[in-house]
């Protein structure tokens, strides 16, 4: 169905010590793998607990490299190492105004807020709404009440809030919806999964005063974007 084997639900068995065992284990692969470099991505993975953000039958896979599925349309949570994979050459830091296209479980959202900071800022779009409404209650139990969340098509952006430091596309599309790089800053960056011919590519993108410079990154496999400026169109 999604072209990734989903492991077998069932009841949590693992105490709240092993999950934290399973996250510090996780965090030290990622920094030998040489995914994770830097002190505030690493900081941010320790501390939001990846279990929390993801639905009781498959919590016990929380830090196993499998992407898993969640309330809504082909809604997944993506793997532990797709979040270092998409905020490092982000340069995701710090203060930065980020705008984030789809919410999925609040996860990389809540590694956002823990990375940017207080000075920093966090919009997160969702297209499905029972997807939405699962993010929306694990943020708020998990105690983050200062994120921008918005039930709507992320393909439009949120002009309200822009411009944006740094924007992070977490859905396959063709081309970049032009109104995200509209809310872009001069010298901003977006990081998306682009599908040529069936296959995705994880992008960089900067914007300069020259207009915007390209940089592919690796071959990812990501559910498609939704909306208007959708994978199958509006
Ligand atoms: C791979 S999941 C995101 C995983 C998320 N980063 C997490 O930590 O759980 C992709 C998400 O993008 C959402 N999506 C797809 N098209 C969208 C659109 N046009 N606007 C907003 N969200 C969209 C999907 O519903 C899905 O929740």
């Amino acid at each position: 169905m999604r072209g990734w084997l989903v492991p077998p639900p069932h009841e949590t068995v693992k105490s709240e010590e092993d999950f934290k065992r399973e996250r510090e284990a996780k965090v030290r692969r990622l920094m030998r793998e040489g995914y994770l470099r830097s002190p505030r991505i690493r900081n941010a993975m320790l501390k939001v607990r990846r279990e929390d953000f993801i639905p009781r039958p498959y919590r016990d896979y929380a830090y196993q490299e499998v992407p898993l599925p969640l309330p809504g349309m082909e809604a997944t949570i993506s793997c532990p190492h797709s979040y270092p994979l998409f905020y490092e050459p982000l340069g995701l830091d710090e203060g930065d105004r980020f705008l984030e296209i789809g919410l999925g479980s609040g996860y990389g959202t809540a590694l956002a807020r823990e990375i940017v900071g207080d000075d920093g800022l966090v919009v997160s779009l969702e297209i499905d709404p029972a997807t939405f409404e699962f993010a929306k209650s694990n943020l708020g139990r998990a105690g983050y009440r200062d994120i921008v969340l918005v039930l709507a098509d992320g393909g439009a952006g949120y002009p309200p809030l822009a411009p944006y430091d740094r924007i992070c596309i977490t859905a396959a599309c063709h081309e970049v919806p032009p109104p995200l790089t509209d809310q872009l800053r001069v010298g901003g960056t977006l990081i998306a999964p682009i599908e040529v011919r069936d296959v995705q590519t994880l992008t960089l993108l900067e914007k300069t005063e020259e207009g915007l410079t390209v940089r592919p990154i690796c071959e990812v496999r990501y559910v498609s974007l939704r909306g208007a400026y959708g994978v199958g169109g509006p």
